[in-house]
């Protein structure tokens, strides 16, 4: 039997309705905060994440789904969503727009990882970047979009945890004190940690193998090494942040796994017991440097994306129910086959006039049908016999009631307006 790929996942049912609702909430909380939708290929030139996300991280050098085209070009399926984004900015000379550009993104993302509860190979993520904004206000209003959302949706059992790791200065003098500290410790490291040494001392804080050793917990930390500008950032975002009623943590390890952050960084963790292990829900934060990095115009940016399956499993821990189903308002049958063409003509009618309908499709006698339309949740069956065809009149049922109505064609659509509207 044909199987899906190891690390993605069907999806139906239940679950299909919450990431209906879940985009239907996004939506409108992104019109709240005057963001534009977004959306970008799936798949890019594989050096935009390259110079992106960055040659060093995990993510492009062990992560990546690279393949080369029939035309022979080097693609790659996106592992995240700002490198595309950044992209599409340039491209389109978006740059030349008043500032500052709100976009948001919703779709699917893919990384060679380990399959487990909360880390797939496809996966989702909901995100947003801005650019063209130096004000701290923008770091605090985008970590407040992840918290209007947990708290929209009722999720209460979460922990944001902020860090910074300041402007260029202040990481140049970061890295020199890394490079200083770990050379003596050069053997205790893994051999992927010998190689960040050369290409990326910071990366070294991220490593999943060596991170329990005491070297990686005696090492300097960036709070250390931020310069006065650096400093000030930071605590004007906790300023704001304490505005807006938000709690938080200051992380001193959180260093995140991406190349691209400059100043705050910040991760929001599901807090909530026997969660598992992938449980950081969103996480992001400022990268002023990226857009330049890309091949565009000096312009700052800043942050986040969300991953949807982590969220929706936090959601079930809670208990929360976010599948919306849509109610059916109608069911329709017919006696025989002579009016099946009648039955489609108002069935139609009623779709274009705002209601949901469903119909017999296989012919089924009368009992089987009202069975069916009750499994179907249908409010009212309408049922069209040799009568109702010859004198332009449908026979409608209320399910609920099981009062049986004769209602002239031209008088249905005032007839479900008044039924159906009411509830
Ligand atoms: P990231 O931390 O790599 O950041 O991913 C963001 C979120 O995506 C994670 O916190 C997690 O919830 C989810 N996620 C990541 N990998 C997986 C996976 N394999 N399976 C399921 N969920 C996953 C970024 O991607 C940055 N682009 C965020 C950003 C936007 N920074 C600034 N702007």
């Amino acid at each position: 039997m044909l199987q899906r790929p190891k690390g993605t996942y069907d999806l139906y049912g239940d679950d299909a309705l919450k990431i209906l609702y879940l985009k239907k909430i996004i939506n409108s909380l992104m019109d709240k905060y005057n963001f534009k939708y977004f959306q970008t290929p799936i798949f890019e030139s594989s050096e935009v994440f390259h110079r992106g996300v960055g040659e060093t991280t995990d993510i492009v050098s062990k992560e990546t789904y690279d393949f080369t085209d029939r035309g022979d070009r080097n693609l790659t399926l996106r592992p995240e969503g700002t490198a595309g984004i950044v992209r599409c900015f340039i491209e389109n000379k978006l740059y030349a727009e008043p500032m500052p550009l709100k976009a948001w993104y919703f779709g699917s993302m893919f990384r060679y990882e380990r399959p487990q509860s909360g880390r797939n190979r496809e996966f989702s993520q909901f995100g947003v970047e801005v650019f063209g904004c130096d004000d701290v206000i923008m770091d605090a209003e985008i970590i407040s979009i992840v918290v209007n959302l947990f708290s929209l949706l009722g999720l209460n059992g979460i922990k944001v945890n902020i860090n910074s790791l300041g402007d260029k200065e202040s990481r140049d003098n970061y890295r020199e004190a890394l490079l200083d500290y770990f050379k003596p410790y050069l053997n205790d490291l893994c051999d992927d940690c010998k190689s960040r040494y050369e290409k990326n001392p910071l990366r070294i804080l991220d490593c999943k193998v060596d991170s329990d050793k005491i070297v990686m917990k005696e090492a300097p930390k960036i709070a250390d090494y931020l310069n006065e500008e650096s400093k000030n950032h930071f605590e004007e975002v906790k300023k704001y942040l304490d505005a807006l009623n938000i709690d938080y943590i200051v992380n001193d390890n959180l260093v995140r796994g991406l190349d691209y952050y400059t100043h705050t960084v910040f991760k929001v963790d599901a807090d909530i017991k026997g969660f598992g292990s992938q449980n950081v829900l969103a996480a992001g934060g400022r990268y002023n440097n990226l857009v330049e990095t890309i091949g565009g115009p000096k312009t700052s940016g800043v942050g986040f994306a969300l991953g949807v399956e982590r969220l929706l499993l936090a959601l079930d821990a809670e208990n929360i129910d976010i599948a919306e189903c849509q109610p059916l308002d109608i069911y329709g049958m017919c006696m025989s086959d002579d009016e099946r063409p009648y039955l489609l003509k108002i069935v139609n009618y009623l779709r274009l006039n705002g209601f949901n309908v469903d119909l017999d499709y296989s012919g089924r006698n009368l009992k089987n049908n009202f069975k069916h339309a009750d499994r179907l949740g249908a409010k009212f069956i309408i049922i069209i016999g040799e009568e109702e065809v010859k004198n332009d009149f449908v026979t409608i049922k209320d399910n609920d009631t099981k009062e049986e109505y004769k209602i002239k064609l031209d008088e249905i659509i005032d007839f479900f307006d008044n039924r159906i509207s009411e509830e």
